[in-house]
């Protein structure tokens, strides 16, 4: 055991990493030792901006100086300019903000609109997705989670993700033609009690594998909730605030949700959430009695963190960053790739990078073995990754999620420690 006091602690995952954190800058850790760790997963794909922003810092300092707290039903001046911030950040008709503390928070009140908004009660999720583990949220984590908690909700049903490199319905390869939403939607529409009320997604599907759905798929998703009066819903908890090189991900796709939920990227490393939606269906919910009061909700500390993120984002030009550097990292991948037949795809968009490590192209055979080596010989020299642990025993694929101000050469850092661990496995 590392530190003996680690014995108090639930372990809420199957271990801990082996040293402990001191301090964050930027894109890097410093342990207790003194070690240095390059963070290429923003600490839980939270800091954007980087850690520990001096910017960041002074505006948590003002607001630790003035006020942190408040009752629900009292407003301060970070919470209303975070609101209009908001606003202006996305398109017409959202237009209603409110503001709560995590993901799978931001997901349950999302999905708790839509239930008082449509009166109905059936949910329907992607495999492979991940919205938190509140019961609602919980019951569309089709990544997994599932097993050893009781039943989960009623009227929750389950897509197949439109994971291209392993089409689920086994039809197509390399590019998705969207036959397995379509395919979906039947089985739903033959199981549906008729209450059905909205589709959560994210744009891009994280924990899943990095599954980046083809350019026509959310609109075609919003056609079918059209057609049933269906809500659509978009988590945008990792993908939010530029990480894909827009800033937000449903641009890429040419879609508006009916309701957005954002989280992780927004607070910046503080506990903060809001669920967005429009002044119909706002007021519709208000009309009908909604109730969402909780305790941070009005708090005044996570709104100035939300707000100095924001201006860091839009003053640094991060999305524009996220791009470019997003694209010198997958050039850099790829050129790894030419050298080794075991990494099988990479995929993503901006600074969401997945790589999916296999024993061989043809047999596309997940190599779960060599990517937990690579991964623990990356952290010993200094750069921490994340396998991303989808169902089916597949833990085969890397997240890579760097802060959006990460550099060239911190790039090249990482590039090379993988390809030094790669070398040492193989
Ligand atoms: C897309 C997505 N939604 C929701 C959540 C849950 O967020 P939180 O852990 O803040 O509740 C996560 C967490 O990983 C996530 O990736």
């Amino acid at each position: 055991m590392l530190d003996e006091r680690q014995r108090f602690l639930v372990r809420y995952a199957p271990d801990f990493a082996p040293f402990i954190v001191a301090r964050a800058s930027g894109a890097w850790l410093e342990t207790t030792e003194g070690r240095r760790v390059l963070d290429f997963t923003s600490g839980q794909i939270c800091s954007t901006i980087g850690h520990n922003h001096p910017h960041f810092v002074a505006a948590l300092t003002r607001s630790l100086e003035s006020v942190i707290h408040l009752n629900a039903w009292m407003l301060s001046e970070p919470v209303l300019d975070l609101a209009e911030a908001l606003v202006r950040l996305v398109p017409a008709p959202l237009d209603r903000v409110l503001l709560l503390n995590t993901g799978g928070e931001a997901n349950e009140a999302a999905l708790r609109i839509a239930k008082m908004h449509t009166g109905r009660f059936e949910v329907v999720g992607l495999t492979r997705s991940w919205h938190g583990l509140q019961a609602g949220a919980a019951s569309v984590n089709l990544a997994g989670g599932h097993a050893g908690y009781g039943p989960m909700m009623p009227g929750t049903f389950a897509i197949p993700a439109p994971y291209a490199y392993r089409c689920p319905v086994r039809h197509c390869s390399g590019t998705c033609d969207c036959s397995c939403l379509d395919a979906g939607f039947e089985l739903i529409d033959q199981q549906s009690v008729g209450a059905l009320c909205a589709v959560i997604v994210e744009p891009i599907l994280s924990a899943g594998g990095v599954i980046v759905p083809p350019p026509h798929y959310f609109r075609r998703l919003g056609q079918h909730c059209a057609d049933r009066g269906m809500l659509l819903i978009m988590d945008e908890a990792q993908t939010g605030f530029g990480r894909l090189g827009t800033m937000f991900g449903f641009e890429l796709y040419g879609v508006v949700p009916d309701i957005l939920s954002v989280s992780k990227t927004l607070g910046g490393g503080i506990p903060l959430a809001a669920a967005i939606t429009s002044a119909a269906i706002e007021e519709d919910c208000y009309r009908k009695g909604f109730v969402q009061v909780t305790s941070h909700v009005a708090d005044p500390l996570p709104a100035a963190a939300g707000l100095a993120v924001i201006e860091v984002i839009e003053r640094e030009h991060l999305v524009e960053q996220a791009r470019s550097r997003g694209e010198y990292l997958v050039r850099r991948l790829q050129e790894l790739a030419q050298r080794y037949e075991q990494i099988g795809d990479i995929r993503g968009q901006g600074l969401l990078v997945g790589l999916e490590l296999v024993e061989d192209r043809s047999s596309k055979q997940p190599a779960e073995a060599l990517a937990e080596a690579v991964c623990d010989e990356c952290l010993c020299q200094g750069l921490s990754m994340n396998i991303v642990r989808a169902v089916g025993g597949m833990r085969n694929c890397f997240r890579m999620a760097p802060p959006l101000s990460i550099t060239e050469s911190e790039i090249d850092t990482a590039v090379t420690i993988i390809d030094r661990a790669l070398q040492k496995h193989l």
